[in-house]
């Protein structure tokens, strides 16, 4: 490791802060030059929902925790040696600022449902060929062109005051650090970003109207914006030199914590979202734009499908319905894997991968008289992991083999669900150290934009550990084929249905 001792002859360390900006919370992290993670903080804001399937969070709740958790996070620690913030954040979300970089409405984020009519007008009007063309992706009711449109439709007196456009971390960036600025990996999500050639689609910002001026910037991940303004440097008390490395969208930086860089390797997380990311080297899109086709944090490109509720159906579970906070007691008495005659439909907010359906909703499907409370709670973990295996099979049909995957997100935790992973997806589920996927991530990449590693591969190849393998087991593998392949019907047969209750 090239450490600043072997640079400067000096015995300091350097230390870096990751910030991984939530659906839920904001996560912060402090790690040393040598990977170790020396302190970890999150601090809670609050999520509107509107109206069904509208979801929304005020810009400056963002500002106001990720300061205080800060101040938390470098408590009694050794400030002056912070050499570098990063982050990773929730994709998508549309930020507004008008002419005194005031936020104009709240920003709509990545679960938010509310822009069908904008998304028909872009995949049927302008047409799927062409956005592909221009982005590599199609329009999904959370990516943030179709946001832009309704704005512009909706709220043509918003629409009116913008003068810039960012997404979720990139504001807080903007905030510490004066710089408008994004990364390529979240770019990617916007759907006014040519992938393949990691740059600005001048076509589908005339499509969308957006100017140019309102646009950020574009970095690598792994690349230096800038430093902390005077007066946040002097607040947090850490150097006024300090980098601000750009950082990632948080699937991007979550694959950097778990070193899923390079070709062909995979990272599912089990957060607000849940997805599964694939990594390449090579750009390439499947032919239906099924899976997403993103840029990645490494400087290579990556698949990706997208479930809107994951951990948060467990969570809904736990807090709203049941009424505890106990999530590890309620699991104790499930063992019968592969057994369950309850299913569940993890569609609370709609789903993206694969069904594209803001429409759908969630359901208990199969219940008996003799169904229990420990039933359904492994029916909603169970759905969970069926749902992601939709999107696996999209990958797998594309004939990218994958037999193994790192896992992170606060649903990681739980050894039931990791095991219910590896044996629905049929995989073998690599534990790291660390869940914390995206704040880890975005600390390495901090690491790399001030030169102590010479790229995200390298301190993904000497940092990340796997620390145990949980292996599928062929009998309760094949009992849950056969769930899947009844799981797979429910969908369907709802279809309609969803389309009436709207
Ligand atoms: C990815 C996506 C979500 C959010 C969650 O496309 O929408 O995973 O990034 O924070």
């Amino acid at each position: 490791r090239y450490s600043r001792q072997m640079k400067t002859g000096k015995d300091t360390n350097m230390l870096f802060i990751g910030v991984d900006l939530g659906t839920s919370a904001v996560k912060l992290l402090l790690m040393d030059e040598n990977g170790k993670i020396k302190k970890t903080v999150s601090r809670e804001y609050p999520l509107y929902f509107p109206h069904p399937g509208w979801s929304e969070q005020k810009p400056e709740d963002w500002y106001i925790q990720s300061m205080d958790g800060l101040k938390e996070l470098l408590k009694d620690e050794k400030k002056e040696e912070v050499a570098g913030i990063s982050f990773g954040g929730q994709m998508h979300g549309l930020v507004l600022l008008d002419e005194n970089d005031e936020v104009i409405r709240p920003a709509l984020l990545w679960n938010d449902g509310r822009t069908y009519e904008e998304c028909d007008y872009l995949n049927n009007v302008i047409g799927k060929d062409k956005l592909s063309e221009y982005t590599a992706n199609i329009s999904f009711t959370g990516f943030t062109a179709p946001k832009i449109l309704w704005v512009k439709n909706k709220e043509p007196e918003n629409f009116a005051r913008i003068k810039k456009i960012m997404l979720p971390k990139d504001y807080l960036a903007y905030r510490l650090s004066g710089v408008h600025c994004t990364d390529v990996s979240d770019a990617s999500g916007m759907l006014l970003f040519d992938v393949k050639n990691r740059t600005w689609s001048k076509e589908m910002c005339e499509i969308c109207s957006v100017k140019p001026e309102w646009l950020a910037k574009v970095y690598e991940s792994y690349e230096v914006v800038g430093t902390l303004k005077k007066e946040v440097a002097e607040e947090l008390g850490i150097p006024a030199a300090a980098k601000v490395i750009a950082g990632a969208g948080d699937n991007a930086a979550a694959a950097v914590g778990t070193g899923t860089v390079g070709d062909g390797r995979c990272n599912i997380s089990l957060g607000t979202s849940g997805t599964i990311f694939i990594s390449s080297r090579k750009f390439g899109v499947d032919k239906n734009n099924a899976l997403h086709s993103f840029d990645h944090a490494d400087g290579t490109y990556h698949l990706m499908g997208c479930m809107l509720s994951a951990a948060s159906c467990n969570k809904w579970w736990m807090d709203e319905i049941l009424k505890t906070k106990e999530y590890a007691k309620e699991q104790e008495g499930i063992d019968k894997l592969g057994e369950n005659h309850v299913f569940f439909l993890p569609y609370l907010m709609g789903e993206r991968s694969p069904h594209n359906n803001p429409n759908a909703r969630g359901t208990f499907t199969g219940i008996t008289m003799d169904t229990t409370r420990e039933d359904m709670t492994q029916a909603v973990l169970e759905g969970v992991a069926f749902a992601l295996r939709d999107s696996l099979e999209v990958a797998k049909s594309l004939g990218i083999p994958i037999t193994r995957t790192k896992i992170c997100g606060g649903g990681a935790k739980s050894p039931l669900w990791c095991k219910m992973i590896a044996n629905i997806l049929n995989l073998k589920v690599d534990k790291i150290e660390s869940e914390e996927g995206p704040a880890l991530g975005a600390a390495m990449l901090a690491a790399v934009g001030c030169g102590v590693y010479g790229s995200v591969e390298e301190i993904a190849e000497k940092m990340v550990k796997v620390v145990d393998t949980i292996e599928p087991d062929p009998s309760i593998a094949a009992k849950y084929d056969e769930k899947y392949a009844q799981f797979k019907q429910i969908y369907p047969a709802l279809k309609p249905v969803f389309d009436v209750i709207k």
